[in-house]
């Protein structure tokens, strides 16, 4: 399988220092794969503190996994050369939930977007930097004579977000991953942000992991879907499948719990996850057996496996336990089915 980056088996632990009481298994052994062809949108939903920004930090290098590797383009993250490194780091680009953070008040919006070309040598002259920033302005719809040579007040936080995407953008990267990009962004501005970021897919075949709380957002963007229950995966496919017809039983009470005659409403934004442990990873039941409707005797006994219930779809869960059990590996790629390869499809249990 050829990836262009991958997390295997990833475990996250914050803490656990010498004078720390408590760790938190921020991920739970996750494997996950995006392919080097046909690039796709990839959400990444969970609620608040289930360790999406965890894992964010980690594919980006930024935060070193407890166990397991990130590889990019089949090198593995942590022992890279400078150069592979710097490649690496123009390559894949974050873009932040709050980009106001990332602008210094005393610096026009400019700044933001010459720093990155001169850091990474994207250009030879300065009009050759003027146009690159220009093209990248443009792809994100702004326009460059109302957004250069302002300061990041005189813009909207739409606009300031937006300029975030283009400064991605700027060093042509083959991955954007934008953590809530739009949470901090009124609700009237957000389709208009998403669907420019959906446009770099499409035309410019970026490959993009769409961090967010909101399954409705990620309903409109994404081709696939992971949702994140206290660090692991417990389900994750196509996005139709996934959110449309969901099968384990975490994803179907987020799914119901979406406000249906309202759209623009946010789902999720207030609950959190607790996922503070005392003692060593390795849990010895189903995490979410407690809030479970479908558990069984066998929930609080065992771990459940990752079972494939279609050919792009796949669950955390024993009610799925007659289907095939898949590996690390094969965990990593079931979102990598081509959508039009669909085989009919499996019914689990209704
Ligand atoms: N730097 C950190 N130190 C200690 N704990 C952290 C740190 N960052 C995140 N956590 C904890 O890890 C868990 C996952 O957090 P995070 O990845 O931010 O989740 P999300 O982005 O889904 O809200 C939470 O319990 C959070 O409190
Ligand atoms: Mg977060």
């Amino acid at each position: 399988m050829n990836s262009l980056l991958e997390l295997q088996n990833v475990t996250k632990i914050y803490g656990g220092g010498l004078f720390s009481r408590s760790r938190t298994l921020a991920l739970d052994n996750v494997s996950f794969a995006i392919p080097s062809e046909s690039p796709q949108i990839t959400a990444i939903a969970g609620e608040s503190g289930s360790g999406k920004t965890t894992m964010a930090r980690v594919l980006l290098g930024v935060v070193a996994p407890t166990e397991g590797k990130v590889l990019f383009k089949g090198q593995d993250v942590a022992g890279m050369t400078r150069k592979q490194r710097r490649e690496f780091r123009r390559e894949v680009q974050p873009v932040f939930q709050d980009p106001f953070e990332v602008y210094n008040p005393f610096y026009k919006v400019d700044h933001v977007l010459t720093t990155p070309i001169k850091k990474f040598r994207m250009a030879g002259t300065k009009r050759e930097a003027q146009r690159i920033i220009e093209d990248a302005l443009e792809l994100v719809g702004l326009r460059p004579d109302e957004t250069l040579g302002r300061f990041p007040h005189q813009l909207s936080g739409g606009q300031r977000q937006r300029v975030m995407v283009a400064r991605a953008l700027l060093l042509k990267p083959s991955v954007i991953l934008a953590d809530e990009p739009v949470s901090m962004v009124d609700a009237s501005l957000r389709a208009t942000i998403l669907d420019s970021i959906r446009n770099l897919n499409r035309e410019l075949g970026i490959a993009i992991l769409y961090i967010t709380h909101d399954l409705t957002t990620a309903y409109q963007i994404s081709d696939n879907i992971m949702v994140l229950y206290r660090g692991s995966v417990v389900e994750a496919g196509s996005v139709e499948r996934v959110i449309k017809h969901p099968q384990h039983p975490y994803t179907r009470l987020l799914v119901e719990s979406i406000p249906q005659p309202d759209p623009d409403k946010r789902w999720g934004a207030e609950t959190t996850v607790s996922n503070t442990i005392g003692i060593a990873p390795g849990a010895t039941t189903c995490k979410f057996v407690d809030r479970c409707l479908a558990a069984m005797p066998m929930c609080a006994e065992a771990v459940p496996g990752f079972y494939r219930i279609d050919p792009d779809r796949g669950a955390l869960c024993f009610l799925y336990a007659d289907s095939p059990e898949l590996t690390s590996t094969e965990i990593a790629t079931v979102l990598q089915r081509d959508a039009d390869s669909h085989e009919p499809v499996a019914t689990g249990a209704e």
